[in-house]
């Protein structure tokens, strides 16, 4: 291969893009695709949003880089300040850093010291990261971790409940998972030994499975009890993703560090922390940095990237959008016994593939994907333990007619992989 490229990279595919905007991107031969992978949930606000890039180029002019232990350059403050104001109750001091593995490390680091204890519970089918750390953490796909043992320790990984795959009731499945977490406290490591839990409020890479509201305040309600911190890794579903600007939001439930990158920024590499001060006052002061976060023009992006999501309407207007799509999902499901099961909050939306007999067929998911790709011009990804779920997560941003015309899309994808015997 004629490349200067590491082939580390897994290819959803192989275009070259030139430019993107809104919810589509333009190749280099001048063909429109339209994108629902959003970059993988970053941007929100459509391909080069005008307020955002509006916004970078102002900020370029300026400064690229004011080092934070250097100065404090203008866009630091107001950028926490306006965090502050977005995020849930009791989130108020916020660190910056440049991705979400990076942001999840922090979170960890800071649990670490304000509690004085070494473990951290997680959730199976998680995807936290690919540092040594949050792929010890990570347990969304066995790939993720395979040969790059000896993965740091100290991390216990607890059930999710992930109702599609055992068969459950939600409600039982929560019973049996709140047991399980219960029992790993006796079992495994002492609530005085854990700092934190941590956990995605909908599972991302792991299959897009939103975690009952009675789970996650059944978990809080544990580490109050206990003195973990609770922490909401929202890298995936921040930033107005799920109609609301945190997925935690649709619960009652306060975490105690909030962890976000992704939609943040709309594409700068930005990502942060953010919990109360009294818990944000408990990190020593040079125990933890880095050298580009809380950059300029990530903060500039990150600004202007809030103001379009808080804009009136805004929200509502991506629930409406899901609610319409997962409707449109929903009357396929009629029509394609393929499709076992659509789910999801806001535009962060899941379709459960099987075969025949019901088993999960990646297979099929993969030709659906291609077919979706090289016959509609329609960007797709997949996520889930077998690879047999296809995520839906365009630009917030996505008109009407995008979505319908992805649903048609879609259909059509289904009737063409139908195997021989079996039903379109
Ligand atoms: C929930 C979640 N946490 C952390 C990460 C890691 O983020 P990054 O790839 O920016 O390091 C991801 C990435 O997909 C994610 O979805």
């Amino acid at each position: 291969m004629d490349t200067h490229l590491s082939d580390v990279w897994f290819r959803l595919t192989d275009l070259e893009v030139v430019s993107g905007s809104g919810a589509t991107v333009t190749t280099v031969a001048g063909t429109e695709y339209l994108d629902l992978t959003s970059g993988i949930g970053v941007v929100n606000t459509g391909h080069c949003h005008p307020e955002v890039v509006a916004a970078v180029r102002e900020q370029a002019g300026r400064f690229l880089h004011a080092q934070v232990n250097c100065y404090r350059h203008d866009r630091l403050e107001p950028l926490a300040t306006r965090l502050a104001e977005v995020t849930p109750p009791g989130i108020e001091r916020f660190f910056f850093a440049n991705s979400g593995a990076e942001a999840t490390e922090a979170a960890v680091k800071l649990a670490k010291q304000a509690t004085g204890k070494p473990n951290v519970i997680v959730f199976r089918g998680s995807f936290h990261g690919r540092s040594h750390l949050t792929m010890a953490m990570t347990t969304s796909k066995a790939v993720y971790r395979a040969g790059h043992a000896p993965l740091p320790s100290g991390v216990l990984v607890a059930s999710f409940p992930y109702t599609f795959l055992t068969d459950e009731e939600p409600t039982t499945a929560v019973t049996r998972c709140l047991a399980d977490f219960d029992l790993l406290l006796r079992t495994q490591t002492a609530p005085s030994e854990v700092a934190a839990v941590v956990i995605e409020p909908v599972l991302g890479e792991g299959g897009y499975v939103p975690a009952p509201r009675a789970f996650l305040e059944g978990l809080a309600a544990r580490c109050r009890d206990h003195g973990i911190l609770f922490v909401v890794d929202e890298v995936q579903t921040g930033f107005g993703r799920t109609g609301r600007m945190f997925a935690i939001e649709h619960t009652d439930v306060q975490p105690d560090i909030l962890v976000m990158a992704k939609g943040i920024a709309s594409g700068f590499p930005l990502s942060a922390i953010g919990a109360s001060a009294e818990v944000m006052d408990r990190w020593p002061v040079g125990s933890h940095g880095g050298t580009y976060g809380g950059n300029p023009m990530g903060c500039a992006a990150a600004l202007a990237t809030i103001d379009v999501l808080t804009a009136p309407g805004f929200l509502e207007a991506v629930h409406a959008r899901g609610q319409r799509f997962l409707a449109g999902l929903e009357e396929l499901r009629s029509h394609h016994p393929c499709v076992a099961e659509n789910r999801g909050i806001g535009l962060m939306l899941a379709t459960e593939i099987v075969d025949e007999e019901g088993a999960p067929d990646a297979t099929r998911t993969a030709a659906v994907l291609r077919h979706l790709l090289e016959e509609e011009r329609v960007v797709v990804m997949s996520c889930g333990p077998f690879g047999s779920t296809v995520r839906w997560i365009p630009p917030l941003v996505v008109g009407d007619r995008h979505l319908d015309g992805a649903l048609e899309a879609f259909d059509r994808a289904l009737t063409a992989t139908a195997r021989v015997g079996a039903v379109a």
